[in-house]
């Protein structure tokens, strides 16, 4: 793994952003792979000034994100299809049609965790996936226990993540109980993996990542064994690592 050392959350977002607008420039077909929450929103706006600066086009770039909450579709201000829409493709020139969000509205569930797997083997993989990091080391929706060979599956989420997302809802009930997401197997394909964490919160995780062994009960060590994974994190996520 290697490390990138950013001073703020301003730094980690844009040194991301020029990571990817660099890969897309050599390669206009990019497969990307993309995450939600409050770490890639900057790094979206980056990529947004990026495309109106510098014209940096998506017209052939696919995207995958990694997970989506069972029960809501995408006009719910609270889904991730939402929240890409609303947070990047709305303002960038990628074709809707090319950004995969899992349908967590699909009739079959299982079949579209199935259908999943297959658009991303059929685009080629995913070239560069995003990622962020969970208080629990989880990354997508793999809470601690998933099985390091999980490929995209349904999950039920941990009370933690269920309050740590209350934020955005207007009550934790509210907040849906199960996601679907893609599994562990599934992101270790990736061919390059970027880890974004900022902030005091993601002090404990990063600190574990770097010092404990790779173990399913913290489902981000297993990144320890990706031959290409990139870790841009703030002195404020970095504080408990030396
Ligand atoms: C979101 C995702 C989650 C988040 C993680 C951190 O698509 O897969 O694993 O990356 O929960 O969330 P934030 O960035 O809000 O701290």
């Amino acid at each position: 793994m290697k490390l990138i050392q950013v001073n703020h959350y301003e730094e980690m977002s844009k040194k991301a952003a020029d990571i990817i607008t660099h890969y897309i420039k050599n390669h206009p077909n990019a497969v990307l792979g993309f995450a939600t929450g409050s770490t890639p929103s900057g790094l979206y706006e980056n990529l947004i000034e990026d495309h109106r600066k510098n014209g940096t086009s998506y017209k052939a770039v696919r995207s995958f994100n990694l997970d989506e909450y069972v029960g809501l579709d995408g006009t719910h201000p609270q889904s991730y299809r939402y929240f890409m829409d609303e947070h990047l493709f709305n303002h960038i020139d990628i074709l809707k049609e090319n950004t995969y969000v899992l349908n967590g509205k699909a009739e079959n569930l299982d079949m579209e965790c199935k259908r999943y797997e297959r658009m991303i083997q059929e685009a080629g993989g995913i070239n560069i996936q995003i990622l962020g990091i969970g208080r629990n080391g989880h990354i997508a929706f793999n809470e601690p226990g998933t099985p390091f060979s999980s490929r995209t599956h349904i999950v039920e989420l941990a009370e933690s993540t269920r309050k740590a997302n209350a934020r955005f809802f207007q009550s934790i009930d509210e907040v849906p109980t199960h996601s679907i997401t893609m599994g562990i197997a599934s992101i270790m394909e990736s061919q390059k993996i970027l880890l974004l964490a900022s902030g005091p919160s993601k002090a404990e995780p990063i600190r574990r990542l770097f010092t404990e062994p790779i173990s399913e009960s913290f489902p981000a060590s297993i990144l320890k064994q990706h031959p290409n994974v990139v870790i841009i994190a703030d002195k404020e996520a970095l504080k408990d690592t030396d």
